[in-house]
C-alpha cells in the first residue's frame, strides 16, 4: 500500500504536536482566580443589559464559584482539550451549570479576556513585590542608623582585574594596600548601605507608577472591534477594581507594553541587587574582611573545608542576567507584530510566569537580600584598618582651599606633598611641618587635623554627602518615603 512519507504524524484533526505547541494551560493556569473573578463580573455586566436573566447570572456565578473552589483545593481535573485557562474554566462551568454556560462568552473574546486576566494578576503581584522592596529599604534604614559611626574606604573604579593583579603581585595579602591603589576616600558604612536603598526606593516608585498603567480594563473590547451589546464598561471596571477603562479596542487587545515595562522594572530591581551583592561579595572576602555573612545565607565547599561561600549573593547577581534574558526575549516577541491580537502574544505569560520566571525570581532575590542584610555582621575594625592617610590627599588640598588657595593650585600642591612623602619613604602624615611649609607657607601646625578620618568624613555635610548630619538627614528623608 502506498503511504505518504509525511503522513504518519497526522491524525486528520489537529496534529497532536500542534495541540501541545498551541496550549498554554500549564503556564496560564495560575491565573485561574483572575479568570473566574473576571467572568463573574462579566456575567453581572451582561445581565444588566438584559443579555441574560438574573437567574442565569446567578447560575453562572454559583457555577464559577464551584470551579474556583476546585482550583483552590487542587481538585480541578484538566482534560486533553483544555487549551488554556479560559477554555478550561468554561468547559468545567458547562459541566457544572449546564447549557447556560454557553451564554457567558456573549460579546466577549479570549482576546479581551486574557488581557484583562493578565492585568488583574499583575496588579496584585505588584502590590506584593512593592511590599517586599519596602522591607529591604526598611532594613537598610535600620542598619544605617544603628551603625552610623562606622567608617570605611569608598572606592571608585574598583575592578576585579586590578584587584587580582594587585593581590597576586605582592608577597603579602594586601587588603590594606587596596584603598591606596584604588583611589578611595573615607566614607560612612551607612552611606554605602543607604546608596542601595535609594536605588530600591526608585524601583518602588517605578513599580508604583507602572501599577497605574496596569490597572486599566480591556474587557469589553471583544476580539478587536469592541462590544456590540451596549454594556456599561465603566461600571464593569469599577466592579473589578480597575482605575480606568481602555478607549481603543485594537490597542487594548494587543497592547503588552505593560508586560514589557514590568519585565524591565523587575530586571532593574535585580540589577540593583546585583550591584549590592557584588559589593558585599568583595567586602566579605578575606582580602577585605569588612563584613561576614550569617551562616543562614552561606554555603560551604565540598572540597575545601575552610571555605564559607557567599552563594546567596552570587545567586542574586546571577539571576539578574536570567531575568534580563526574559525581558529582552519578550521585547523581541513584540517587535514586528501587526495590530490587534496575534498568538505570539501568548508568550507574555511564559516571560512572566515560567522558567525563567521573572516574577518568582525577583521575589526571591529581594527576600534573600533582605535576609542577608538583616543578619549581616560587620567588622568596623577591619574597615577602619583599611583606611590609610594616603586617601586624605584630597583633604590636604581642601585644607589649602580653606586658606584661600585656588583649588587647581591646591590640587597640585597636595600632589607635591604626596611626591615628597614618596621620596622620604614615609606616609603623608609623617611629613614634618617644615616639609609642608617648604611646599606652601599656608600650611600650619593644624595640618595635623587633616589626618583624622572623622573630620574628613564629616566635612561632607551638604545634603547627600557622607557626613554624619547629612547621613542622618538622608535616613529621615528615606523614612518619609516609605
Ligand atoms: N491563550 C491565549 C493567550 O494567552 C488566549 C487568547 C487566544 N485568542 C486567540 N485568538 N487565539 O494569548
Amino acid at each position: 500500500a502506498e503511504t505518504k512519507l509525511w503522513g504518519g504524524r497526522f491524525t486528520g484533526a489537529v496534529d497532536p504536536l500542534m495541540e501541545e505547541f498551541n496550549a498554554s494551560i500549564n503556564v496560564d493556569r495560575r491565573m485561574y482566580r483572575q479568570d473566574i473573578v473576571g467572568s463573574q463580573a462579566y456575567a453581572r455586566a451582561i445581565a444588566k443589559v438584559g443579555l441574560i436573566t438574573e437567574d442565569e447570572r446567578d447560575a453562572l456565578i454559583t457555577g464559577l464559584d464551584q470551579v474556583l473552589a476546585e482550583w483552590a483545593n487542587n481538585q480541578f481535573v484538566l482534560q486533553p482539550n483544555d487549551e488554556d485557562i479560559h477554555t478550561a474554566n468554561e468547559r468545567r462551568l458547562k459541566e457544572l451549570a449546564g447549557p447556560v454556560a454557553g451564554k457567558l462568552h456573549t460579546g466577549r473574546s479570549r482576546n479581551d479576556q486574557v488581557a484583562t486576566d493578565m492585568r488583574l494578576w499583575l496588579r496584585d503581584e505588584l502590590t506584593e513585590l512593592i511590599d517586599l522592596l519596602k522591607a529591604f529599604v526598611a532594613s537598610s534604614i535600620e542598619r544605617a542608623a544603628a551603625d552610623i559611626d562606622v567608617l570605611m574606604p569608598g572606592y571608585t573604579h574598583l575592578q576585579a582585574s586590578a584587584f587580582t593583579l594587585l593581590y597576586h603581585s605582592t608577597p603579602t595579602p594586601c587588603a590594606r594596600l587596596l584603598p591606596i591603589f584604588l583611589r578611595a576616600q573615607p566614607i560612612r558604612w551607612s552611606h554605602w548601605v543607604l546608596s542601595h536603598a535609594w536605588a530600591m526606593q526608585r524601583d518602588i516608585e517605578r513599580l508604583t507608577d507602572l501599577r497605574k498603567r496596569v490597572n486599566v480594563m480591556p474587557l469589553g473590547s471583544g476580539a478587536l472591534a469592541g462590544h456590540p451589546f451596549g454594556i456599561d464598561r465603566q461600571a464593569l471596571a469599577q466592579d473589578l477594581g480597575f482605575d480606568a477603562i481602555s478607549f481603543n479596542s485594537l490597542d487594548a487587545t494587543s497592547g503588552r507594553d505593560f508586560v514589557a515595562e514590568f519585565l524591565f522594572a523587575a530586571t532593574m530591581v535585580n540589577i540593583h541587587l546585583s550591584k549590592w551583592a557584588e559589593d558585599l561579595c568583595n567586602y566579605s572576602s578575606k582580602e577585605f574582611g569588612f563584613v561576614q555573612l550569617s551562616d543562614a545565607y552561606s554555603t560551604g565547599s565540598s572540597l575545601m573545608p575552610q571555605k564559607k561561600n557567599p552563594d546567596s549573593l552570587e545567586l542574586i547577581r546571577g539571576k539578574a542576567g536570567t531575568t534580563f534574558g526574559s525581558c529582552a526575549g519578550f521585547l523581541m516577541t513584540l517587535k514586528g507584530l501587526p495590530s490587534t491580537y496575534n498568538k505570539d502574544l501568548q508568550e507574555d505569560k511564559s516571560a512572566m510566569f515560567q522558567s525563567p520566571a521573572v516574577v518568582s525570581l525577583t521575589r526571591s532575590c529581594v527576600q534573600i537580600a533582605t535576609g542577608v542584610l538583616s543578619t549581616l555582621r560587620i567588622n568596623p575594625e577591619q574597615m577602619r584598618a583599611a583606611l590609610s592617610v594616603d586617601m586624605l590627599a584630597t583633604d590636604l588640598a581642601y585644607y589649602l582651599v580653606r586658606r584661600q588657595v585656588p583649588f587647581r593650585e591646591a590640587h597640585g600642591l597636595s600632589g607635591q606633598c604626596v611626591a615628597r612623602a614618596e621620596e622620604k619613604k614615609c606616609s603623608l602624615n609623617e611629613l614634618t611641618l617644615e616639609d609642608f611649609q617648604a611646599i606652601h607657607p599656608k600650611f600650619e601646625a593644624d595640618v595635623s587635623d587633616v589626618w583624622k578620618f572623622e573630620n574628613s568624613v564629616d566635612q561632607y555635610s551638604a545634603s547627600g554627602g557622607t557626613g554624619r548630619t547629612a547621613v542622618l538627614e538622608q535616613i529621615e528623608s528615606l523614612k518619609a518615603k516609605l
